[in-house]
């Protein structure tokens, strides 16, 4: 297998809207390495959240290769499809998408439940992640009791707590108050050290300057900044 986790060659993608098309990504490529954390920068509009759902495999580029694991994701079966999005992409999308009808401790027990692990297991376990991202004290708090930050944090401990691979974070910190963005990205910085790979977009410039490098997305191109 390559070395890379995640393998893009021209990949490109447009919107089509009645009466325009959209051009968001210009054929890029990109090769991405396991135990690197690494931001993606630029100004709204850029297509970062694109990116993004285009490597979780929540959309499909209109032209162009994408491989997670050595997987060629363009003519995968439904069925594997699904599975290399449970076992090894995690994202946490920009507006959180927390299950409205479930507990904090609930919400982040599903990537463990949709693998058929024991209810009790998961909730142990949610139990611990949610006390990571400092929510111990809100895990029987429906989203709806909660403030955006502290849904944003039982966002992100929805995602570590599926072991993940690769990890996808869309503006994770955009909700957090200082000290909740330095403990979240301490963690993310963690969790490189484990092989993952974390793509983090943000518009936090302190943050980005954290990570191992930057990758910098404008007029449909990507460039690399730094490292
Ligand atoms: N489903 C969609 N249909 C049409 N246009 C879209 C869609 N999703 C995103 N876009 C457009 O693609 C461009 C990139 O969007 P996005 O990836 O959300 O940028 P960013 O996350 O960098 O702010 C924007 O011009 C946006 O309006
Ligand atoms: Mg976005």
């Amino acid at each position: 297998m390559s070395k890379f986790l995640i393998e893009i060659k021209k990949l490109y993608k447009q919107f089509e809207n009645r009466n325009s098309n959209i051009k968001v990504l210009n054929d890029i490529n990109l090769n991405l390495e396991p135990g690197k954390l690494i931001a993606i920068v630029g100004p709204s509009g850029s297509g970062k959240s694109t990116l993004l759902h285009l490597l979780a495999l929540l959309d499909k580029p209109t032209r162009g290769k994408i491989s997670i694991l050595g997987y060629s994701t363009s003519n995968l079966s439904e069925n594997k499809k699904n599975q290399i999005i449970r076992d090894h992409v995690s994202i946490i999308f920009q507006n959180n998408n927390l299950l409205s009808d479930f507990t904090a401790l609930e919400n982040v027990a599903i990537p463990l439940i949709i693998r058929n692990k024991s209810y009790n297991y998961a909730l142990k376990k949610a139990e611990k992640f949610l006390k990571k991202v400092n929510l111990g004290h809100r895990i029987n708090h429906f989203p709806s009791d909660l403030s955006g930050g502290e849904q944003q944090r039982v966002a992100i401990a929805r995602t570590l707590i599926a072991e993940t691979k690769i990890i996808l974070a869309d503006e994770p910190t955009g909700n957090l108050d200082y000290k909740n963005s330095q403990d979240v990205f301490s963690y993310f910085l963690k969790l490189k050290e484990k092989n993952k790979i974390i793509l983090i977009a943000t518009h936090n410039r302190e943050l980005a300057k954290k990570a191992d490098y930057t990758l910098s997305l404008v007029n449909g191109n990507i460039k690399r900044l730094n490292g």
